[in-house]
């Protein structure tokens, strides 16, 4: 018996009898620390959010997208860590109370959030910010007691995964760091006035004669870079093709694989509500955080399914920026989220619905697009039940949201009249069929492209 005892790990193999005789956090410690990691993941989530539809670079976008909704995850479970040691919970939807640095670290995050272009988003985001918080979790990971906190323990290893995964594609990208070394300084000199994320340093004053704040601004005019082209070109003929009934399904199979790399339309309209409605509860947050992030990967299906076909599809196809430009500039916010939650009901029904473009893919004998739509669909339902919870917690019943989303299309298409110079309104449909599929299109007759769709 004893024999076999003797090769049993201790404690669940967590630590170390030694290991865990070690005094770590008291528990007020804890949670002071913890609502500080809290309020950064959050100010980070939304300060993502907020830059997506102005960045122009399509790769940062991807980036910006994936990682909000990382520190979304991030900012769920510190809270519920922060309501299981401390009953009732602190207010976690302001800055930590009671932390005489709390302020400035609010005050550095809103010098991240004030980067007027991609490199000084980046350098705050990543260079400064999110290799801070890195450094606090590896620190708290090893200072607190293995036994007694490996609840916090575990969440933190699990989000230091994640931020060292942003850190690493950040890093990857080369010829910024130089550049910007002034902005980085001036960061961190509102970083140091905080005492670090932990706030456990020495708080440094601002030289403020140095580094003066500086405002932020957002713009929600979507935009893209210079290797995209027709970005005001409103024809997008995939919109009708892929449900037309005589067309064959490899060219109704190819509209939908624009439609979906089209897709980054949606988080670029869904960033404007989710920074102008403030004072929300979490859910609306972290709900619309996730189908930011899915309805970003669904664009990236698309392109992946490009790339596969050797199709430039930068340069090949407008992907025209009306959806979320006539939202965000010609609509109210709660407007946009209506006009979201139609648009996903609609994605339902069986006809014309993501079973069908499922199908589609199928009848096409394009596995990979099939494999893409297989996963488009699941995660559209998961959407359309976000949908219904923001509705209830609005108090708005689904006919009146769906009433009001076909006059908010309209009149937001109408407002569309005054972009259309910007570029020429081409229809490169037959063109790009016959690049890509070499068959002339047999979507001729097309009725018009005042449509109502994602
Ligand atoms: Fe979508
Ligand atoms: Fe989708
Ligand atoms: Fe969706």
């Amino acid at each position: 018996m004893a024999n076999t005892a003797k090769n049993i790990p201790e404690l669940a193999g967590i630590a170390t009898y030694a290991d865990a005789a070690r005094i770590g956090f008291s528990v007020d410690e804890n949670v002071r620390r913890l609502l500080r990691f809290h309020w950064v993941e959050r100010r980070l989530m939304e300060i993502l959010v907020a830059h997506l539809t102005s960045e122009p670079v399509w790769e940062v976008k991807c980036a910006l997208a994936l990682h909000q909704g990382q520190s979304a995850e991030h900012v769920d479970a510190l809270r519920r860590r922060v309501s299981e040691m401390r009953n009732p919970a602190p207010r976690l939807d302001a800055i930590p109370e009671n932390d005489p640095t709390a302020a400035a670290l609010d005050e550095f995050l809103e010098q991240v959030d004030a980067a007027e272009d991609t490199d000084e988003l980046l350098t705050g985001v990543y260079d400064v910010a999110y290799s801070a918080l890195a450094e606090a979790y590896r620190d708290h990971i090893a200072r607190t007691n293995p036994l007694v906190d490996q609840p916090t323990r575990r969440l933190l290893r699990f989000a230091l995964i994640d931020t060292e995964d942003a850190l690493a594609w950040s890093l990857a990208r080369d010829g910024w760091r130089e550049d910007r070394r002034e902005w980085a300084d001036h960061l961190r000199a509102y970083l140091a006035a905080a005492g670090g994320v932990t706030g456990e340093r020495n708080p440094v004053p601002v030289d403020i004669g140095r580094y003066p704040p500086r405002a932020t601004h957002h713009s929600f005019h979507p935009r893209r870079d210079e290797r995209f082209r027709g970005r005001y070109n409103f024809e997008f003929a995939p919109h009708v093709v892929y449900s037309m009934p005589d067309v064959p399904a490899a060219e109704r199979n190819l509209a939908l694989l624009c439609k979906r790399t089209l897709e980054m339309d949606v988080p670029e309209m869904m960033a404007s509500f989710m920074t102008e409605r403030t004072g929300q509860p979490w859910e609306f947050y972290r709900d619309y955080s996730r189908q930011l992030w899915d309805e970003a990967r669904h664009a990236m299906m698309g392109t992946v399914a490009f790339e596969a076909k050797g199709v430039d599809w930068k340069r090949e196809i407008p992907l025209n920026i009306s959806f979320a430009l006539r939202l965000n500039l010609h609509a109210t916010p709660i407007e946009r989220q209506m006009m979201l939650y139609a648009i996903e009901q609609s994605l339902m029904p069986s006809d014309t619905g993501k079973r069908y473009e499922y199908q589609t893919a199928v009848a096409a004998d394009d596995a990979l697009s099939a494999h893409f739509h297989d996963y488009d669909w699941a995660d559209e339902v998961l959407h359309a039940q976000i949908g219904r919870r923001m509705l209830r917690r609005e108090g708005i019943s689904s006919d009146e949201a769906r009433e009001q989303a076909k006059e908010i299309h309209e009149k937001t298409w109408a407002a569309l009249e005054e972009y259309r110079a910007l570029d020429e309104q081409h229809d490169w449909w037959p063109d790009f069929v016959h690049r890509v599929l070499g068959r002339v299109s047999s979507a001729e007759g097309r009725p018009g492209l005042n449509i109502f769709a994602e």
